[in-house]
């Protein structure tokens, strides 16, 4: 059940990535005569401002200086936001109605404190309502490494696991699945198909799309609900009826135990295995590597982005240690792996970091 939240700040709460945008193009105008676009910027959009500063002095070769910078980005954005940012569309609400109703509450921004002050400041929205505040400049591993995530759960002293991050930014998502926190994603600034590859369990177009709720339990009620319907129309639901759908083909005379699996490749195509035993029992092929083999098959050489495994046992099956070793080959630690029990309904949600952290490698 879920006891608190966790909230990324920019592009969540606050309408502030066209102004920090906009500072980032100013100062970089102004200071290095550089006109930096769009495109340059979208690698480290949530990640915060040291590692975007180095990023972008790396690729366009300027001598940058981090705390100069940053000082210089941040006293523009403070400029442009005078009488002109707004809080994200249904979050005032949202985060009240969660306060009111119990829910512990956490900001966890990977830009400093001097620029949360701002916008906290600009829009009225009061720092009381939150129970713990992270900034960037409390944490030495920005997103997508999970620690934000963590430090802002231990601050509300709740697991992680009992904390929902919501987000905007696909490092955002993929940090809450380090640490072990499940995500819903707002499409401020990335679609539906990035996110949930990113993590997202549940995306929506902004919180005014989450009903009110009066208490913890009916907040958990609408929640549980919201999140069987996307899984359902999301592109978790077509991995998962496609692995549903090729256990109907597993041969298993032996453990009578059927698997499906489905996987997801970089190129947006799907293919499926199911297991096929032998009775030298040593010649089973499990399902995921048939998954596998079949994507490798048609497309050769390429990353696999998720993979759904379904089973009858009353707790999902994961993929077993040489399937993850296998899968390890084609697969990077931001893989979504999604289990399901055809049987009892159980559904798991992890990244594949977290069941194959360290990975065998020939070098
Ligand atoms: N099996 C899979 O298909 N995938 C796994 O990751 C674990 C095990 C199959 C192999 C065998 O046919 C049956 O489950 C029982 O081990």
């Amino acid at each position: 059940m879920i006891q608190g939240i966790l909230f990324d700040v920019d592009g969540v709460i606050f309408d502030s990535e066209p102004f920090i945008k906009e500072a980032y193009y100013n100062y970089y105008n102004s200071f290095y005569h550089k006109a930096i676009t769009e495109q340059d910027m979208a690698p480290y959009v949530g990640t915060g401002e040291a590692t975007s500063i180095i990023g972008l002095g790396q690729s366009l070769g300027l001598d940058y200086d981090v705390e100069r910078d940053k000082k210089g980005i941040y006293e523009e954005y403070a400029r442009l936001i005078k009488g002109k940012l707004k809080c994200m569309n249904g979050a005032k609400r949202f985060i009240e109605n969660a306060h009111k109703a119990g829910l512990k509450l956490a900001l966890a921004t990977s830009a400093d404190r001097v620029k949360l002050n701002s916008s906290l400041n600009e829009t009225g929205l009061a720092a009381e309502l939150f129970d713990f505040i992270v900034s960037g400049d409390m944490v030495t591993r920005t997103k997508p490494d999970g620690s934000i995530y963590r430090y802002a759960a231990s601050g509300l002293v709740l697991e992680n696991e009992k904390c929902l991050v919501i987000e905007d930014a696909l490092s955002g998502h993929m940090a809450a699945k380090r640490a072990g926190s499940p995500s819903l994603g707002v499409k401020s600034s990335f679609e539906e198909k990035e996110l949930v590859l990113s993590g997202a369990d549940l995306v929506m177009k902004d919180l005014s799309e989450f009903p009110d709720f009066d208490s913890v339990e009916q907040f958990n009620e609408i929640y549980d609900k919201l999140l069987l319907e996307f899984r359902k129309k999301s592109l978790i639901g077509s991995l998962l009826e496609k692995a549903t759908k090729v256990i109907e083909n597993a041969y298993a005379p032996y453990s009578k135990f059927k698997v499906g699996a489905a996987i997801l490749t970089a190129h947006d195509n799907i293919y499926s295995g199911c297991n096929v035993e032998n009775s030298s029992f040593g010649g089973t092929i499990c399902a995921e590597r048939g998954a596998a083999m079949a994507a490798i098959a048609s497309e050769g050489k390429v990353s696999f982005n998720a993979i759904a495994i379904t089973s009858f046992s009353d707790e999902p099956a994961p993929p077993c240690a040489i399937c993850r070793q296998f899968l390890s080959e084609f697969a990077g630690p931001d893989m979504q792996v999604y289990l399901y029990s055809i049987k009892s309904g159980v559904f798991r949600h992890y990244n594949f970091g977290t069941l194959m952290p360290s990975v065998f490698e020939l070098n």
